[in-house]
């Protein structure tokens, strides 16, 4: 499948617009490319109880799931001034249990895959490993 990086970033920063982001300031965008093709995208939400805020990845994972599921096969992330940030480590996790194989991220060190920025990852195939 052919990825667009430029148009998935612009998906991501207009999702950063969208943000609600009054106690951090720092507002963010995600997007990401499905097998299918379609693009789904997601802003963090923030609350005035700090630690119950979502990241922009949370949105994002719950607008696969309403548009029909799938898998995430590229990922951008962006903040307000339009930079590629890193997915924060519960977010990978988030990001990994719904990716395709070898699935893409644009990162602040150039294209990588789920596995390079989770290595050794948990996911449901551990699940199936049930002890009697
Ligand atoms: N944030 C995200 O939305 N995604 C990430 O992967 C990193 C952090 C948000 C959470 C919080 O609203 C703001 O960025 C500052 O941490």
């Amino acid at each position: 499948m052919d990825i667009d990086w430029g148009a998935l970033r612009v998906k991501a920063a207009e999702a950063s617009g969208r943000a609600y982001a009054p106690y951090s300031g720092y507002p963010v965008g995600a997007a990401a490319l499905v097998d299918d093709g379609r693009v789904v995208s997601g802003c963090n939400v923030e609350n005035a109880s700090y630690g119950v805020g979502l990241c922009a990845e949370c949105g994002l994972v719950s607008n696969l799931t309403m548009t029909g599921g799938g898998r995430l096969v590229a990922f951008t992330c962006v903040n307000g001034a339009g930079d590629v940030i890193m997915p924060c480590g519960r977010c990978r996790q988030l990001l990994f249990e719904h990716s395709a194989e070898g699935m893409l991220l644009e990162t602040v060190s150039g294209i990588r895959t789920i596995d390079e920025v989770l290595p050794d990852a948990f996911g449901p195939r551990d699940l199936e490993m049930t002890s009697p």
